[in-house]
């Protein structure tokens, strides 16, 4: 079972001035796509401590495999997901937010706005999305296919006993 988190990140949000569409829409997709079960979801304000307290807690308290923010990551004044992602992960995952903005560039040019980052916690994959539905569903639809292939490299089912020196081309082939 993969646990999820998702993290809506939204001053406006936070004070329920609108109604919250962007985390609903990930979860859709997580539940339809992923297999994966919502144990957590919060909206926080655009303040980089309070983001990272609620990422910290769903890592080391409730060792979730997986969690997506969204909002955030743009250029505005307040927009600080992306600093206070960076403030707790240990091991930072590039290629995600890479192929996001790669892929949403062929949609929109404001793609290259998003300043969102992935990576790594304990166990915990933390992966920041934009702010909203549309383009939510358009970065998450590009990372999906690697996503189960990613949470098993965590969780040292596959792979994590490699070794270079044991590691011929016909085992890496089979990892990977
Ligand atoms: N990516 C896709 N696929 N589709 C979009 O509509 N919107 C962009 C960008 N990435 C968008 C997208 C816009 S307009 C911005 S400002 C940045 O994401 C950051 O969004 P955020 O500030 O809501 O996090």
């Amino acid at each position: 079972m993969i646990r999820i988190g998702i993290l809506t990140v939204s001053d406006r949000g936070y004070r329920g001035e609108y109604r919250d569409l962007s985390g609903p829409a990930i979860r859709e997709l997580v539940v339809e796509r992923l297999g994966g079960t919502v144990v957590s979801e919060a909206i926080v304000p655009d303040d980089r401590p309070a983001i990272a307290e609620k990422l910290v807690a769903w890592c080391d308290e409730s060792g979730l495999d997986l969690i997506l923010t969204t909002g955030g990551t743009g250029f505005g004044p307040r927009d600080v997901t992306p600093e206070a992602t960076r403030d707790v992960i240990e091991r930072e995952a590039p290629g995600l937010p890479e192929a996001m903005r790669a892929a949403s560039l062929a949609v929109t040019p404001h793609a290259m706005l998003s300043r969102a980052v992935a990576g790594i916690r304990g166990r915990t994959l933390i992966v920041n999305l934009p702010g909203s539905p549309k383009a939510v569903r358009e970065n998450l639809e590009t990372i999906l296919p690697a996503l189960p292939h990613a949470l098993e490299l965590l969780r040292g089912e596959k792979g994590a006993d490699r070794h270079p020196d044991s590691m011929s081309e016909g085992r890496w082939r089979s990892i990977c």
